[in-house]
């Protein structure tokens, strides 16, 4: 792709562009949050609980304190002013709500309880494990089964028809009840802070999917206001959700930091990404579905436990697609959320949704056997043409076309529907699908673009680039307005001090930041022009900032057509070499005595915007998996996937397909290899490491096929665009699992599938 010609002018906007920042992050070049160095910078290292649920009975740093290089030692009753913040939606809130060494209990296994800082890593490490700590244990709940000890009510979600009535009349029903693990983000740029203060501002480098909210909280976190705080996190390790807040080593460099009046560095460990920064909750999901005869959906149940700490109440919202995927009458969704000693829970990509269409899709997937249909027609007969969830249109679905464009590609007029019946190379092959979908909007975000002396673009905004190619995008739109090559246009992300863009999160920041950049590099560009005829001694003074425009980063006039006025002032008429090229802008900058010319734009959020709140707005998704099941050996491989999006206009199409890929490998690991486990006596999350929690690596790959209809969504935005991303983690499960059934016969209904399943 590195080789290939990008298309130049307004072409770049839905062309496959190589991220711009992707020299330097291959050259090392790009500072991580963990990269920066200060002087006199000094060491934190958390030490965690040992046990799963109780109190500190003692805590002896005595020794600790004593050694070589230690400076300081925080737990309980020593940390200093450190606030909770209130949870909340709007501006994010902690995800674990409780700050660090608040009080002696113990919620969770890993838990902070103290924190020493020293010279050296070294040193820090060292006396870490020299603090005596005496615990009152007490068994930890860590029970799988979510209905265990549930006494609250079920919250019901979403109700229309009357589902209980529909379900007992139906000629044909499923009742299933879907199980999925806890998993933990894996990004490879782990958590981490430095926190710097100078005088009473901070600054902190924190990995982070979102530094405005990260800003917010930890003002509210440490107790100063707003403005005395600056985060910084330029380029991230990727995040899945587990970067959307601060967690606690934040509070603890922070709070560290001011006690020392020196800069501290806190990394997480991998170790501790399985207990300390959050997770994708274990779910536990009855659907229950009611038919036709002819395959009609009458009746849809989705009833859910998620889990969640005993700290913060945080929901997995597996239902949230239920309501509008299909055209069914009578339909609830109800939740429940279960507290267990674990640490609290977040966002991980396609949150909500992957559970719960994994759990739903399963359902549809077990109905089209019971009704002995063909799964591909199930879906195609009970397609919704609006949204019944809320009585409103879809912007844009074409959500049928991924699934026939899906099942031509993977050939699935060649499926033979018996279990174990194809057969390729001595292998049995099976076939299954699952859909996907996913909420789109357009959030508030402010982007500045400025035309610089130099003759270089420069493009500002408080948002991130999480490895999704938001660097690239920004540059894009700037390059498709002004024409400047995108190696003079540099583009600044990742810093509070930059104009407030939107958390990378809820696969939002494309939709959010495509009319905020384009009314920046218009309106710049429009006070260019301006400049440029208002300008005595411009060769373009005198004549209308209509009647010019911008290419290639100059000023020209406009292709005249006959009969319209004169276009340009008498000093320009007398070059004919001028209307061929133009005037650089640098050029019209220096004319004018300009250091610069800028321009800000805003998103104008959708929530606010009278049409587009008249619509259902989401993208669809379909994924079809084959695999290959040898029994002989017990061996089962995913052999390929294929997948069709429907996710508006797509804006790059190089990171966008990547984004589709990585979440299918994502979705291939949640069905066959994920899970954190927790050992039932002291809550210790047992594979916590690397060596034991198994992701998909390249060798699990199968063949992976992406296609994206795009077909524009201007309800959305005026390129068309919604997001890409979560969606395709969505559909994947229930896809593997039910190409399981079709090879094996076994329906594996608890993830992840394991092959003493299919023995
Ligand atoms: Mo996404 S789970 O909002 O990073």
């Amino acid at each position: 792709m590195a080789t290939a010609r990008i298309p130049q002018g307004a072409d770049i906007i839905g062309a496959a562009v190589p991220r711009i920042d992707g020299p330097l992050k291959t050259t090392g070049v790009a500072r991580y949050s963990l990269d920066h160095h200060f002087p006199n910078l000094v060491h934190g290292v958390p030490v965690q609980a040992t046990i799963g649920r109780g109190r500190i009975r003692s805590l002896d740093a005595s020794a600790a304190e004593k050694m070589p290089g230690v400076l300081l030692v925080m737990h309980h009753g020593k940390i200093g002013n450190v606030y909770r913040t209130f949870p909340r939606q709007q501006d994010g809130s902690m995800a674990e709500t409780r700050p660090p060494f608040e009080d002696d209990k113990i919620y969770y296994w890993g838990q902070y309880v103290a924190a020493v800082i020293a010279e050296t890593l070294e040193q820090a490490k060292a006396a870490a494990a020299a603090i005596k700590i005496e615990y009152d244990a007490e068994s930890p709940d860590v029970r799988h089964d979510l209905s265990a000890g549930y006494e609250g009510p079920h919250d019901s979600s979403w109700k229309r028809g009357d589902p209980d009535k529909a379900l007992s009349e139906a000629p044909v029903t499923i009742d299933q009840t879907y199980v999925t693990p806890v998993e933990t983000h894996n990004p490879m740029e782990m958590h981490g802070t430095v926190a710097v203060w100078d005088g009473e501002n901070i600054t902190l480098y924190d990995s982070s999917q979102g530094v405005v909210s990260h800003r917010t909280i930890m003002s509210e976190v440490l107790g100063i206001p707003r403005e005395n705080v600056r985060t910084v996190s330029r380029f991230i390790g990727s995040g899945f959700g587990g970067k959307l807040s601060p967690w606690p080593q934040c509070t603890l460099a922070a709070a560290a930091a001011r006690q020392l009046n020196r800069p501290v560095k806190i990394s997480v460990d991998r170790r501790m990404m399985f207990s300390n920064v959050g997770h994708r909750p274990r779910t536990q999901q009855r659907i229950r579905l009611g038919a036709t005869k002819d395959g009609k959906l009458t009746a849809i149940r989705h009833d859910f436990y998620t889990q969640t700490s005993q700290l913060d109440d945080f929901v997995e919202h597996c239902g949230e697609q239920t309501p509008f995927l299909y055209s069914c009458p009578n339909l609830e969704v109800t939740t429940a959320l279960t507290h267990r000693n674990v640490g609290t829970p977040c966002p991980m990509r396609g949150p909500g949704a992957v559970p719960g269409l994994y759990a739903l899709e399963s359902g549809i997937n077990e109905l089209a056997w019971k009704l002995n249909m063909d799964p591909v027609e199930l879906r195609l007969k009970n397609d919704a043409d609006h949204d019944e969830g809320t009585n409103k249109p879809f912007s844009s679905r074409h959500w049928k076309e991924c699934l026939t464009t899906g099942a031509e590609k993977i050939g699935w007029s060649k499926r033979t529907p018996g279990i174990g019946s194809m057969r390729r190379d001595g292998k049995i092959i099976g076939l299954g699908l699952g859909s996907a979908s996913w909420s789109a909007a357009r959030i508030p975000a402010t982007a500045s673009v400025e035309l610089c002396p130099n003759g270089r673009v420069c493009v500002r905004s408080a948002t991130q680039d999480i490895g999704t190619g938001t660097y690239t995008l920004f540059a894009q739109v700037a390059h498709a307005k002004t024409g400047v090559p995108l190696d003079r246009i540099d583009v600044f992300l990742g810093d509070t001090n930059l104009p407030d863009g939107p958390t990378s999160g809820g696969s939002m920041v494309t939709s959010a930041i495509l009319p905020a950049a384009t009314t920046a590099v218009n309106q710049a560009v429009d006070r260019l022009l301006h400049v440029a005829a208002l300008t005595p001694g411009s060769p373009f003074h005198g004549s209308k900032p209509d009647h010019l425009t911008i290419a290639q980063g100059r000023v020209v006039p406009k292709p005249q057509e006959p009969g319209q006025p004169k276009v340009v002032g008498a000093s320009y008429s007398a070059s004919a070499d001028l209307t061929a090229n133009g005037v650089p802008f640098e050029e019209v900058l220096r004319m004018a005595n300009l250091s610069s010319i800028s321009a800000t734009g805003r998103t104008f959020p959708s929530f606010e915007d009278p049409k587009a709140k008249q619509y259902s707005m989401h993208s669809f998704g379909a994924h079809f998996a084959e695999v290959e099941w040898d029994p002989e050996i017990v061996r089962l491989r995913v052999s390929r996937i294929v997948s069709v999006f429907d996710c508006g206009k797509i804006i790059n199409m190089g990171p966008a397909k990547n984004q589709i890929l990585g979440a299918a490998i994502m979705g291939l690991g949640m069905s066959l290899l994920e899970e954190t486990v927790y050992d039932p006596r002291t809550g210790q999350p047992i594979n916590g490491s690397f060596a034991d929690y198994l992701v998909a690596t390249c060798a699990d790959l199968p063949d992976l096929d992406v296609t994206y209809l795009d077909y524009p969504d201007t309800i959305v935005n005026e390129y068309g665009a919604r997001g890409v991303g979560e969606i395709g983690m969505a559909g994947v499960a229930p896809a593997i699992t039910e190409a399981v059934y079709h090879a094996t016969g076994v329906r594996v209904r608890e993830l992840p599938i394991r092959i003493e399943d299919l023995l």
